[in-house]
Formats: structure tokens, sequence, C-alpha cells
């Protein structure tokens, strides 16, 4: 197991349509190390989610972690470490909010994008088991944000006003909801 490096916005590996993993794959002893590797990629950048291209692995392998403690996303429902691999993603209900995401990819920056909050995922577990997941909320976002590196997409690609990107000092300065703001 080791720390990879995440590649940034701007490698053309980022661009790419990731590959499937075959059945027959995704038990195979460098299968189980990319996600080894993963894991702890993520946990040594911090992050929630990590998709495998970002290490250069042109996969379609996520991995997302939510702790329970409170993030730069502030405090959301905690998912626990979980592999995806060939996650196909189906909108429940097309109603979008909006959030300010950043990624490992573009660091630094952080920008407004909004998609559906409800969401159904299916994919298949690291030991090969068809599996499902119904998604609401910023987690709809996150499965969403991670999804997208497998077809070659950024968040900035799904920005519509790119005047809500901000590098994340002019962020937290200007532009970070109130508490009055995000009120629901
Ligand atoms: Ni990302």
């Amino acid at each position: 197991m080791a720390i990879r490096r995440v590649i940034r916005m701007g490698h053309p590996l980022l661009r790419e349509v990731a590959h499937p993993l075959e059945p027959d794959e995704i038990g195979s002893e460098q299968v189980q190390m990319i996600i080894a590797d993963m894991v702890d990629t993520l946990h040594d950048y911090g992050g929630i989610g990590l998709a495998a291209p970002q290490i250069g692995e042109s996969l379609r392998l996520v991995i997302v972690e939510i702790t329970g403690e409170p993030n730069r996303y502030g405090e959301i429902a905690p998912i626990p470490l979980t592999v995806f691999i060939n996650p196909v993603i189906e909108v429940v209900d097309p109603a979008t909010r909006g959030y300010w995401e950043g990624c490992l990819s573009v660091p630094g920056l952080r920008g407004y994008v909004e998609r559906p909050q409800h969401v159904m995922v299916r994919y298949s577990t690291d030991q090969g088991e068809a599996a499902e997941l119904e998604l609401q909320g910023f987690s709809a976002t996150v499965f969403q944000h991670e999804f997208d590196h497998l077809d070659g997409k950024l968040f900035i690609d799904r920005m519509t006003d790119s005047r809500l990107l901000a590098f994340e000092q002019e962020f937290e300065r200007y532009l970070l909801p109130t508490e009055e703001d995000s009120g629901e």
C-alpha cells in the first residue's frame, strides 16, 4: 500500500473516459492494491472521495468516505468507506441544488455547482457483488462529482456561472454562505 500522487487539472488522463472492470478483474491482486492505494491516498490528502483516474489509473472505480466529523462542507451525514466499481447513476428527481464543490485534482479552488439531489446508484462491490444505494441531498452531489471523474469530467464543466469559481481564501472571505443564506 502506498500514498499516490493525485494528478491535477491539465493532466490528459483526467479527461479520458475510464475503462470498466471485468468481473474477474475485481478480485485480482492488482485491483485490490489500487483500492488500498486509493484509501491511503484519500486519507493522506484529506477528502471525501477519490476516483481511480485521479491517481493515474484509468478504471471505473471510486471510493467515498464521509466521516461524522465536520469537514470543509460542514456537518453532513456520514458514509463509511465504500468502494464503488463500474457505478451507474440514475436521477430519481431532477430538482437541483447547488453546493460549493472542491476537488483534489483542482486544488485551491471552489466552484458553485447545481446537481440533482435524489439519485440511485448501481455498482459492484469490491467483492464483485451487485449493490445499489439511494442518495439524497449533499451525498447525491458527492457521488455525481466522483462519477464524473470516470467520464473525464471535472466540476468546473458543470458550472453555469464562472463568476462563482474562486480561490479558497477569497471564497471564505467573500462568498462563504452565511447561516441566514443556508437556511432551507
Ligand atoms: Ni474531484
